[in-house]
């Protein structure tokens, strides 16, 4: 059965490797994101069983004038995968910008709750479908600097349970992805553009793919109805949950 699967954020990194992962298993896909020229190159190259449309999970009008505007043959979606979403900053939380902050929030939580809320009834109504949201492993692991970033992220994986909690006894399915180190264009928007410091995290370790990713998320989709996996956490073989910090005085 092929699905319609909409992606929050196809025109970079996770998005986009997900966005062709389904269109390759000849899926209807559904790309989205802000920049225009992305989604017209991708859209170009997947052809007919696509449609994009550009988007700004922040703005809440536009997310519902898309879900009703679909052409008929996107109007249904199957899958909805809330990847959209970005890191701004590693300052200490008495450093950062509060606006960083306030774009994290709007974008990584209130964009995803928005694109649920406009999506979910129709899965509802239909008797079927599948919500991805694209968390971190910064939702369970505290790393310093990873301040509301990683508070956003704790948000999506609580949300995840708790819609399974409402979910229960329907067959709509909810999966959240926790994914640790992985190259795309995160750290250049972390670092706002500076290729160096955004080149630094990677350096020496072979990090996650976006295809990797795109691995996970297929998979936990393509798995019988009956089965739903609550939580994937992925990291390379070379990143590792870390000892506690503790922070020891100079005396003796
Ligand atoms: N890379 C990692 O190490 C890592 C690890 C764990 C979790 N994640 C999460 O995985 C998701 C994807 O990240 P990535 O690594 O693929 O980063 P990326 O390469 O920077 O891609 C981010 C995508 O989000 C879109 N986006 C950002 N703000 C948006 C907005 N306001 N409205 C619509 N789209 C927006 C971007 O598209 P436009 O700029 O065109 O709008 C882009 O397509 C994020 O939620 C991130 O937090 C990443």
């Amino acid at each position: 059965m092929t699905r319609v699967v909409l992606v929050t954020g196809a025109t970079a990194g996770f998005g986009e490797a997900i966005a062709r992962r389904f269109h390759a298993e000849g899926d209807r896909v559904i790309l989205t994101g802000r920049r225009q020229e992305r989604l017209d190159r991708l859209q170009g190259e997947l052809g007919e069983r696509s449609c994009a449309v550009r988007l700004d999970v922040r703005d809440q009008a536009a997310v519902a004038a898309m879900v009703q505007d679909l052409p008929e043959r996107f109007a249904e979606i199957d899958v909805l995968v809330n990847n959209a979403g970005l890191a701004l900053g590693l300052e200490p939380a008495w450093k950062a910008e509060l606006q960083d902050w306030l774009t994290m929030v709007q974008t990584n939580c209130v964009g995803a709750m928005t694109l649920i809320r406009q999506v979910l009834p129709g899965m509802v109504a239909r008797g079927r479908g599948h919500i991805v949201n694209m968390s971190s492993i910064a939702a369970t692991h505290a790393y310093p600097g990873g301040n509301v970033y990683g508070a956003t992220k704790a948000f999506l994986t609580q949300l995840s349970a708790n819609l399974r909690a409402d979910l229960v006894g329907r067959a709509v399915r909810v999966t959240d992805i926790e994914p640790g180190l992985a190259e795309s264009e995160f750290s250049l928007v972390r670092y706002k553009g500076d290729p160096e410091r955004a080149a630094d995290p990677y350096r020496g370790v072979q990090p996650l793919t976006p295809a990797d990713i795109a691995e996970a998320v297929w998979w936990a989709v393509s798995l019988p109805d009956h089965v739903n996996i609550n939580r994937i956490e992925v990291m390379p073989t070379m990143q590792a949950p870390g000892p506690l910090r503790v922070a020891r005085s100079e005396r003796p």
